[in-house]
């Protein structure tokens, strides 16, 4: 369900599926800031996510997550990128809920696991480092259902990122 007059628009989806160049582009063409969860959380710790994973554990990383989606508050005008397993989490959801204000959008970005997997496999996600191709369908598969709960809108991103941001636009309207 589409909700009018949004404010701020968070972009879900797996790794590979677009969200950070997607993000950048929508938050350009409406003149809106962006931020990445992932970027933030780099930031704060001053380390990179594949450090934070092995010194201090996937469970650590989430979190962190969990703690990133408190701190967005009321932001306006902002596209919010977020990382594949950032609405995996209750608590994450539930934070991002009650800071929201009601006045955002989730857009889920579709892509097959094949696109996707072609442009993480090379990569050094900790995920990627450390599934087989099989395993990561695997979970590719087990998280569709939850992105599509958490979503409002599902645009698909196999194709060319300003096709994808019109279509986004036309789905969530803006103030
Ligand atoms: C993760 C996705 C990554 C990053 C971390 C874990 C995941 O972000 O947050 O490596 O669990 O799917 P991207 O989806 O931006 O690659």
């Amino acid at each position: 369900m589409v909700k009018k007059g949004i404010q701020r628009i968070l972009l879900c989806g797996f790794m590979g599926c677009g969200k950070t160049s997607v993000g950048q582009a929508l938050a350009f063409r409406l003149k809106w800031d962006f931020l990445d969860t992932d970027a933030m959380i780099e930031k704060r710790q001053g380390i990179s996510i594949p450090e934070i994973f092995a010194q201090q554990g996937e469970e650590a990383f989430r979190k962190m997550e969990e703690e990133t989606a408190c701190s967005l508050g009321k932001r306006k005008n902002t596209v919010i990128s977020t990382g594949g397993g950032f609405l995996m989490r209750e608590q994450t959801l539930q934070a991002l809920r009650e800071n929201g204000g009601g006045f955002e959008s989730v857009v889920l970005l579709d892509c097959s696991f094949e696109t996707c997997y072609q442009r993480i496999k090379n990569s050094d996600r900790p995920l990627v480092r450390n599934n087989t191709k099989e395993q990561l369908e695997q979970i590719f598969l087990q998280r569709q259902q939850h992105y599509r709960e958490a979503a409002d809108v599902v645009v698909s991103n196999e194709g060319i990122v300003s096709q994808t941001v019109e279509a986004i636009l036309k789905e969530a309207p803006v103030l």
